[in-house]
């Protein structure tokens, strides 16, 4: 069966898309089939996987999500191993917010599309958009797990009562097993104290939910989206590829694997 994992922070630019290509990425390398959906307007991880063919796509996630195209066959496999990409391919995907704003069961949209995939997976991540609306609503209503990433700086933890606020919301409304996946720390800068402080801080919220793994600021990982590539097949020895194949194999092992 399929594990859902919403990948969230309603801040921006704290690694979100990042994480959800290179630990999916990672996954699959390691033999894991993994569906990575683009549930973020903008784009940002349809662009790093198709860069500017982005265009030429017709049918993408709103379309799944309208139900005016079966999911499968908005689903694109990519040459790397065992990764496939649900794309949002048009900020359509933004209309949805008010386009069904007063429509009953709107948080169930994307769980029901889900349905019919699920079980083709052994891990689905959703890279959420940097906000806690309808949705970051569907995402977290469609998950079994949320994971977490924080930038390494020091107002990591601002904001972070209201993403744990609305968790509990949809676990009171539509999705009350919805569990955290673990949080992850990101962009560390070893150099700096302030970086170590930050980790202490994040323990001390959250204890054993956080990953061992942590990733460090790694310029590979900002270049490789730009070449349409996952860090590991960029460059497989940079430090950012290690850490995420590291924070893979945790993963792993925190599913019984
Ligand atoms: N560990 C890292 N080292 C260096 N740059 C990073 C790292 N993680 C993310 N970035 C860069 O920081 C920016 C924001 O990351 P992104 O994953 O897009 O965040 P989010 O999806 O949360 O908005 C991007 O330009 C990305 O390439
Ligand atoms: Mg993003």
């Amino acid at each position: 069966m399929g594990k859902i994992i919403a990948v969230a922070n309603q801040k921006g630019g704290v690694g979100k898309t990042t994480t959800t290509s290179n630990l999916g990425a990672s996954l699959g390398k390691l033999g894991k089939k993994v569906l990575l959906i683009d549930f973020d307007p903008q784009g940002n991880l349809t662009t790093g996987f198709l860069g500017s063919t982005k265009t030429i796509i017709k049918q993408d996630i709103t379309d799944a999500l309208t139900k005016e195209v079966s999911i499968k066959k908005t689903i694109l496999k990519t040459k790397f191993d065992n990764v496939s990409v649900l794309p949002a391919a048009s900020n359509r995907l933004a209309g949805i917010e008010t386009q069904y704003a007063s429509v009953n069961g709107r948080e169930l949209l994307l769980k029901d599309i889900l349905k019919e995939i699920k079980d083709c997976y052994d891990f689905i991540f959703i890279d959420c958009p940097p906000s806690l609306g309808l949705l970051s609503i569907q995402a977290f209503t469609a998950a079994d797990t949320v994971m977490i990433t924080l930038q390494s700086e020091f107002y990591a933890l601002e904001g972070l009562s209201q993403l744990l606020n609305t968790i509990d919301q949809v676990r009171r409304r539509s999705n009350p097993q919805l569990g955290i996946e673990g949080v992850l720390i990101t962009m560390y800068d070893a150099r700096t104290l302030l970086g170590a402080q930050v980790i202490g801080d994040v323990r001390n919220y959250f204890y054993n939910k956080v990953y061992d793994t942590i990733i460090p600021r790694n310029i590979g990982l900002a270049e490789a989206p730009s070449h349409q590539m996952p860090i590991y097949y960029y460059d497989s020895r940079s430090k950012g590829a290690i850490a995420y194949l590291e924070l893979a194999k945790e993963v792993l092992a925190a599913n019984g694997n």
